[in-house]
């Protein structure tokens, strides 16, 4: 198989080669895309030397599968030349999630909806909707869905590299003059000082409140899920921690559920890892470098009626994004 990684030196593109060498796919030809920046670069992978390329016009040719993970503006720009020119794309970025043209995959959830690709491009969903969704299927299957309401805790990769970089540069004292204000250092991607703090704001504003990340929460659990009509609302807040995302969510059942029965539902669901107890619930540090949804604390609320609450812990890195883009190319190969 021959592959292409657009975004190969990013904080995606890098988790994407580590996993695609982890998963141990036939790829028998890497072609590397990146910025300016990083054109010439050299990258070992599968024992073999490659090279980091810009992209150009007919450079996806003979490419089976595209990975992108440039940002959007990246993508729209050679989303539709990768597909004209052969390779089926699966992008990480916003630019194409929406398009009622354009496949939104989580394979546990979604996988079949991968083959119906009118544009030839297939979209990975922003981090923090897959986790949350694949839990969601887990309770829908089991009871049905009526409401969900997630509350966040994003770690800064969630921003790339410049996020990790930013926080630790913080970390080490740069930028604090006044202890009460919450400047961020210069070239931060965060609204507010990160290092010990925690932001309720990630992507801009619209005309109701709501930030550009919660929105893609709301609409794109909707389309994931096949529920157009459900009820969705989402806050989304960046945290000090380095890689892996934390969801609260409270979700209301057409049908009554029982904690018991909620956790069963999980345990027996693909790509979730149950935390049993009250005590063995799941971290972010514990969740870094590794694959699975990892889900605890599920409870049914004390006073209404329907109702559960649970957290879900993932790497956004893995799951949020390149394990699940690799994952996609896995089910369409058949394996
Ligand atoms: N981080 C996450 O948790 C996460 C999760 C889901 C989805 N995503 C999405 O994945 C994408 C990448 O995120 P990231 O976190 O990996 O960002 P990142 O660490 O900033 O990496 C960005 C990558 O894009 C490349 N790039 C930038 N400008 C380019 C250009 N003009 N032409 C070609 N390549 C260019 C960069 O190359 P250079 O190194 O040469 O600059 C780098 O390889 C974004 O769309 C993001 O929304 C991220």
């Amino acid at each position: 198989m021959h592959l292409a990684v657009l975004g190969a030196t990013g904080a995606v593109g890098r988790t994407m080669l580590a996993v695609l060498a982890e998963r141990g796919l036939a790829v028998d030809r890497l072609t590397l895309l990146a910025s300016e920046r990083s054109a010439g670069e050299r990258v070992q992978w599968g024992g073999r030397e490659w090279t980091v390329e810009v992209p150009r016009p007919g450079v996806f040719r003979g490419v089976d599968y595209a990975l992108f993970s440039a940002g959007a503006t990246r993508s729209r720009e050679w989303g539709p030349v990768a597909a004209e020119e052969g390779a089926v794309v699966v992008d990480n970025s916003s630019a194409f999630r929406m398009d009622p043209d354009v496949p939104l995959v989580v394979p546990e959830v979604n996988l079949a909806a991968a083959r119906d690709r009118p544009r030839g491009i297939i979209a990975n969903p922003n981090c923090s909707t897959i986790q949350v969704v694949v839990a969601l299927q887990a309770l829908h299957r089991a009871g049905g869905l009526r409401r969900v309401l997630a509350t966040t805790y994003q770690s800064v990769s969630g921003a790339g590299e410049t996020g990790r970089s930013t926080l630790r540069r913080e970390n080490a004292g740069e930028g604090l003059t006044l202890p009460r204000v919450a400047q961020p250092v210069e070239g931060s991607p965060f609204a507010r000082r990160i290092a010990g703090n925690v932001i309720p704001q990630i992507g801009d504003f619209d005309d109701e409140g709501w930030t550009g990340e919660e929105r893609k929460i709301m609409e794109e659990t909707r389309k994931i899920l096949g529920l157009p009509g459900l009820a969705v609302a989402a806050t989304c807040v960046r945290v000090p921690v380095e890689v892996g995302h934390s969801v609260q969510v409270m979700v209301e059942t057409e049908r009554e559920l029982s904690a018991e029965a909620a956790r069963r539902a999980m345990a027996l669901f693909p790509g979730i890892l149950l935390q049993g107890g009250p005590e063995a619930y799941p971290t972010p540090w514990e969740a870094a470098g590794r694959d699975p949804v990892f889900v605890g604390r599920i409870r049914k609320d004390p006073e209404v009626p329907n109702t559960l609450h649970f957290w879900v812990v993932a790497d956004n890195l893995r799951k949020g994004a390149a394990t699940n883009a690799v994952q996609i190319v896995q089910g369409l190969r058949g394996g």
